[in-house]
């Protein structure tokens, strides 16, 4: 799969209808079910078992009854979660009228990597760590660090990406060591990449010596250590400035915010911001808009 910063694919139907109840009418109904059915033949027929909806009030009787009459006519279980078939009900986005089907035209959204032979709680989305990587201005005789690395997704996609002259991490956890490990194994970087654990305040790497730097800094979510994270961030903040060279990049990702603009304000005059942008991340607990920093070493 080439198309590595892809969230996924969709085949979008228009239907001139002015409310989602009219999709229930003879003639929608099987219009749906049959672009159901197409996207379903696309792949072998033990691979589609379940399906969701994605919508606005798609908890409403409509939905409840869209949901029946889908399950019932081709045979598949709805679920909250993760499902292989997707489908998403929405009015289209250039605010013209009637109602928007998608339907995602692959089993697994394209963040799925194979190489991922160890999940991990807060692994971070692939799609999104490709980004990252690619804003980090990756080149071949770099020395790339990622903090708080857990099951390693940022320096699998890194290596992907290009080769690099080091591909470090460093995390805490023995566990995540662990995970990255076998998931950079699996990826056939295992010769590679140097795992380290670590305080990411304490990174074993001369001042000046790293070209790009990546974190996905913990969240807090998970775990309730937020003194511990509090610490962390101004730790990591000052250890990244210490071991940035001159022009490298840093590019985090957090929905701490306002934690991670304090603790840059501390070494503020050390780097100057590239760009900002909030992304939408789907997580076990529902999507949720952790913001990129892309940050330049002066
Ligand atoms: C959001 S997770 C990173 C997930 C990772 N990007 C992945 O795809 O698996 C944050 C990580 O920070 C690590 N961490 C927490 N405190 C740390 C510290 N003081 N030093 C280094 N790593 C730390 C946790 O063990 C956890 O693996």
């Amino acid at each position: 799969m080439s198309q590595r910063s892809v969230v996924a694919v969709h085949l979008v139907h228009g239907f001139r209808v002015a409310r989602p109840k009219a999709l229930l009418g003879h003639e929608n109904f099987e219009y749906l079910l049959g672009a159901l059915r197409d996207v379903i033949s696309l792949n072998p027929s033990t691979v589609f078992k379940s399906f969701r909806i994605s919508a606005a009030g798609s908890d409403s009787t409509v939905f409840a009854r869209l949901k029946t009459g889908i399950a019932d006519a081709l045979a598949l279980d709805y679920s909250q979660g993760p499902a292989q078939l997707h489908v998403a009900v929405r009015r289209p986005p250039d605010g013209s009228d009637g109602w928007q089907v998608l339907v995602r035209l692959t089993p697994k959204p394209m963040a799925s990597r194979p190489w991922r032979v160890r999940d991990y709680p807060g692994a971070l989305n692939a799609t999104i760590a490709n980004v990252m990587v690619r804003l980090a201005r990756p080149s071949g005789g770099n020395n790339f660090l990622n903090l708080c690395c857990g099951s390693g997704t940022l320096l699998a996609e890194r290596l992907d990406y290009a080769p690099a002259a080091l591909a470090a991490g460093i995390d805490n956890s023995t566990h995540a060591i662990q995970c990255a490990n076998d998931n950079l194994l699996a990826a056939g970087y295992g010769n590679r990449s140097l795992l380290l654990r670590g305080d990411a305040g304490h990174a074993p790497f001369p001042r000046a010596s790293i070209h790009e730097i990546v974190a996905d800094l913990p969240y807090g979510m998970l775990v309730d250590t937020k003194g511990q994270i509090d610490h962390l961030y101004a730790a990591a903040l000052s250890e990244t400035s210490r071991i940035a060279a001159p022009g490298a990049s840093f590019i985090a990702i957090t929905v701490r915010k306002k934690l991670f603009e304090s603790a840059l304000g501390s070494v503020r005059e050390q780097w100057k911001s590239v760009r900002e942008f909030q992304v939408i991340v789907p997580s076990v607990a529902g999507d949720i808009s952790p913001t990129i920093y892309c940050l330049e070493r002066t």
